[in-house]
């Protein structure tokens, strides 16, 4: 897997307001897209384009246009549902599916509840959004889903990950011979006793929606 912390003063001044206890829900909501839509600038880099030639009001002029078929944005509800807008707003043509998954908090494994996805993903580009990459179930079980419906090129877009949750996903998807890109604002320390990003920023689901 390909990883991108991506270094960007904007990105670092908004994750860091976003981490702080006393930011209210509006402001994290706001936050959240205006990050995603930062990460997403890198996080398609490789979005796929084709030849396009159109004619200013002066000459001809060679360009490119996205290719059929579409890419698809999966966000896992519900946390990433927050990252949709800032997402679609730089790639207002996708198509979006959706992905229901929950972790226990106990047992800390992640199980899908609900799916809303095309049955054939066959030479679709993917771009997966979820805030939190803590233990990895979750991201580790929804590329799976995807490489399972025939995607052939995935990209998780998320705020913050733990070195144990990429760790785990390298391990658990050796066998994909896709390409698999992560693209996150920032690689935190460690996960605590409860699998929180430490020193992260809570439960995203509960500030974005509690
Ligand atoms: C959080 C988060 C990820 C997952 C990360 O969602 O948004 O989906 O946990 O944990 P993992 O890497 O250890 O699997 P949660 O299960 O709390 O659901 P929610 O989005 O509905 O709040």
């Amino acid at each position: 897997m390909q990883i991108l912390v991506v270094d960007h003063p904007l990105v670092a001044h908004k994750l860091t307001t976003l981490r702080d206890e006393a930011t209210d829900s509006p402001t994290f909501r706001r936050l959240t897209e205006e990050l995603v839509t930062l990460l997403a600038y890198e996080a398609t880099r490789d979005v796929r384009t084709g030849p396009h030639t159109v004619q200013t009001p002066v000459a001809e002029a060679e360009g490119v246009k996205l290719t059929s078929p579409k890419p698809l944005v999966v966000p896992i509800l519900r946390a990433g549902l927050g990252m949709l807008e800032g997402m679609t707003r730089l790639l207002p043509t996708a198509e979006v599916g959706f992905l229901g998954m929950i972790r226990n908090e106990e047992t800390l494994d992640a199980s899908t509840y609900a799916e809303r996805l095309p049955e054939d993903l066959s030479g679709r580009q993917c771009y997966v959004l979820d805030p939190m990459l803590a233990t990895g179930g979750t991201l580790a079980a929804a590329i799976q889903f995807l490489v399972d419906r025939g995607a052939d090129h995935i990209t998780a877009i998320c705020l913050l990950a733990a070195p144990e949750g990429v760790e785990r996903i390298e391990r658990e998807l050796t066998h994909l011979n896709i390409p698999c890109n992560l693209v996150v604002a920032a690689m935190d320390s460690h996960l605590n006793e409860k699998g929180y990003i430490v020193p992260g920023l809570g439960d995203a689901g509960d500030r974005l929606y509690g």
